[in-house]
């Protein structure tokens, strides 16, 4: 009964493909099948969306403790670029203000079976915060990356154009993208609220270090699954990793701290040395990212 239970979880917090559940089973989605994770365990999973999962928005009935693993609790309001993105009043990912009216994410964490309407809250320490320091917002537009892709997670983007402007304070500030791809080795952190229990939840971070993309995608790591606009991550410190709720958030370098890439996937045992986190390049979507910021994009419903 247990496992059953578990299993069913782990399907809630799939992506849903327009077919439903049916056609769930056949995608690549393969984590909520037994074969899937044992696919995985093996090392060879077929495509990282193989072996994730653990990264999908959750939802409310998510009960585990998932948020960054090993970090800890940041100043408070030292990253007022970080915003949560929350469907029904719980929080899904992580983001980051990039304008006055745009908020950077992943695009896996807008599925189709959302709680309720989506909603992007800024100025945030403790997640349930409110009062002067925040901001909230419905969202306006959302703009996939036109070639997210759900099985390989490559352009794995969301830019979420939101209802009015961030008046601009203490606590909600944008932040700009990294110039250059950072090399193997470069310091950089990540922050999140994972998918707390306790409401009083406060904003965490974690020191990571870029890994060689050659390494993490060879047959011992993530096995052809890393394409060349992600970026591979470890925590600095052993078992530091980023969990599921943590999705969607910035990893950020350099003085001062510009965006490099975005969370996307990581193993559903995120502790897992062999299957290091992996962000999506910022910097490798430049163009797209300016352009969208510039034009917007085709209305897309949320
Ligand atoms: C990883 O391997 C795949 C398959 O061989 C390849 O298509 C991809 O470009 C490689 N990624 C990097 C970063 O070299």
């Amino acid at each position: 009964m247990e496992a059953r239970a578990s299993l069913g979880l782990l399907l809630l917090l799939l992506p849903l493909p327009s077919g439903g559940l049916g056609e769930q089973h056949g995608g690549a989605v393969g984590v909520s099948s037994p074969q899937g994770s044992a696919e995985m365990e093996s090392g060879r999973p077929r495509s990282p969306a193989a072996a994730l999962g653990a990264l999908f928005p959750p939802s409310s009935r998510g009960r585990s403790r998932l948020g960054i693993i090993g970090g800890h609790e940041a100043k408070p309001h030292s990253r007022p670029y970080m915003v949560s993105v929350q469907s029904g009043g719980v929080h899904i990912c992580g983001g980051a203000l990039v304008q006055q009216r745009w908020v950077l994410t992943a695009a896996h964490c807008i599925v189709r079976r959302l709680k309720g309407p989506v909603k992007v809250v800024v100025g945030l320490h403790h997640l349930w915060d409110r009062g002067a320091a925040t901001q909230s917002f419905a969202i306006r537009t959302a703009c996939p990356h036109p070639n997210y892709n759900r099985k390989t997670m490559e352009n794995d983007l969301l830019l979420l154009q939101l209802s009015g402007p961030v008046s601009w304070s203490r606590t909600r500030r944008p932040i700009a993208l990294l110039r250059r791809e950072p090399k193997a080795g470069t310091a950089c952190s990540l922050a999140g609220w994972g998918v707390p229990r306790d409401p009083a939840a406060a904003l965490q971070e974690l020191e990571v270090a870029v890994l060689d993309a050659r390494m993490c995608n060879n047959s011992r790591f993530w096995h052809g699954g890393i394409a060349p606009t992600m970026i591979c991550f470890q925590g600095r410190h052993r078992g530091a990793a980023p969990t599921k709720g943590d999705s969607g958030s910035p990893l950020v370098c350099g003085q001062p701290a510009a965006v490099a890439g975005v969370m996307s996937f990581s193993s559903a045992r995120p502790e897992d040395p062999l299957k290091p986190p992996v962000a999506t390049s910022a910097v490798g979507h430049k163009k797209w990212i300016q352009r969208t910021l510039r034009r917007g994009c085709p209305r897309t419903r949320v």
